[in-house]
């Protein structure tokens, strides 16, 4: 403690803090430990037993009972703000149709553009709404969203306006263009044409507009190619927003390495990456997020490279991909049961894949993903011993008390 700061506003006492910092013992284990707070921020962490006297009132001080804090959950990708569903897609898939061929049909990401065309600004956030307060029972204290199902200049804007709006909730949220997500009917056979519009107004409207953190891309065969990505990565860059990338979710365009290569935050899904994909992202600090959610609903059999990327020292995130089609899924506590029995991850990677990791994803390392003196206060108190526990639990677990920047809500 020192000594210009003598008083806490709020401790939380006599816990078992997962401080997921590196270098230490796993998941930067304190047991018995303490964590000051003040002004919104961790201001002092260590063991309960170094507490200075008197430094919190009684009033504002949690004693844990020896159980589990971690640092808030980052749900780093997601489209969560979106009208309409496709269950009957779903259905189709189990009769054999295959999530390209749907999408070549004119379904896919286009079904859900089109409900959400339709919908307007309120009626986007009255849908979302309840997907993110989903989302904060798993302890998720920040989230990610994207547009990328208006299609149009108006309506990713719309979109985007929706997400920011969702931050009147005690989540933070970012928020990614993904204007460059699917070609839109109106541009059939034509998707130079569509990237020139993203290129030339949708991107430059959002960059006026301040609505987007950051500019995302779908680099695939139903989607874009490398060349076209990197035409709207350009615009991006030049105006210094930071890009990620939807890659190598269903064959290898080694999109991942050219995003890594112009220093993306992340690129994202990466069952097809291949081994020199993987070498890019290690030499760019590029984050691998992985998707178990869109893995498992797509029925995939093609793993990620995970030992590679172990072994190369990627590192690993994972995330809902909340999303109407390839992974509608509300949970991320879900997602570090699933990355942990579909992909191998141990426990700790997983927990990492939504702490540290994400926050890495979405260039806020400074601020959130671990416990440590200066972050942000955003803290979760589960009812478990050890953090083994959320994984294992496999999405059954609600957290006990969540701290967002300081403060409950
Ligand atoms: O991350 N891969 C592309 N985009 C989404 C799917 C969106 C959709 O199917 O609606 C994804 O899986
Ligand atoms: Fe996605």
């Amino acid at each position: 403690m020192s000594p210009e700061s003598p008083q806490f506003d709020r401790l939380w006492n006599n816990a078992t803090v997962a401080t997921m910092t590196t270098g230490g013992v796993p998941y930067g284990l304190l047991e018995h430990g303490a964590i000051g707070i003040r002004d919104g921020r961790i201001s002092w962490v260590g063991p309960a037993a170094e507490l200075p006297p008197s430094c919190c009132d009684a009033a504002t001080t949690l004693d844990c009972g020896q159980q589990l804090v971690t640092p808030g959950l980052i749900d780093c990708h997601t489209h969560l703000v979106y009208a309409g569903n496709r269950a009957r897609e779903f259905e189709m898939r189990l009769n054999g149709a295959t999530y390209e061929e749907l999408s070549r049909a004119g379904g896919g990401i286009n079904s859900t553009v089109s409900s959400t065309r339709g919908a307007s600004v309120e009626a986007l956030v009255d849908l979302a709404r309840p997907r993110v307060e989903r989302l904060m029972q798993d302890g998720v204290t920040t989230v990610e969203i994207k547009s990328g199902y208006g299609l149009t200049t108006a309506d990713e804007l719309k979109m985007l306006h929706a997400a920011r709006l969702l931050d009147n909730l005690p989540v933070t949220v970012k928020t990614s263009f993904l204007g460059a997500h699917a070609l839109p009917p109106e541009y059939a056979n034509d998707k130079d044409g569509y990237i020139d519009l993203v290129c030339h107004e949708m991107l430059p409207a959002v960059i006026d507009s301040g609505l987007a953190d950051a500019v995302d891309g779908f680099c695939e065969g139903i989607a874009f190619d490398v060349a076209q990505m990197e035409r709207v990565f350009d615009v991006a860059q030049a105006a210094g927003l930071p890009i990620k990338l939807h890659a190598e979710q269903l064959s290898d365009l080694n999109g991942a390495a050219m995003a890594a290569r112009r220093g993306a935050l992340s690129v994202d899904h990466l069952e097809y990456l291949s081994h020199a994909g993987v070498n890019r992202l290690v030499e760019n600090s590029t984050v691998a997020v992985l998707l178990p959610g869109a893995f498992f609903c797509l029925r995939e059999t093609q793993l990620p490279p995970i030992e590679a990327l172990r072994q190369a020292g990627v590192p690993i995130a994972l995330a809902s991909d909340q999303n109407p089609g390839s992974s509608p899924v509300g949970s991320l506590t879900l997602m570090l049961g699933m990355g942990c029995t579909l992909f191998q991850l141990t426990p700790e990677e997983s927990l990492a894949g939504v702490t540290r990791h994400a926050a890495q994803a979405l260039g806020l390392t400074a601020d959130i993903g671990t416990i440590e003196t200066g972050k942000r206060a955003d803290l979760v108190l589960w009812h478990v011993n050890h953090p083994a526990e959320l994984s294992y639990r496999l999405g059954d677990l609600a957290c006990q008390k969540v701290l967002y920047g300081g403060c409950e809500k």
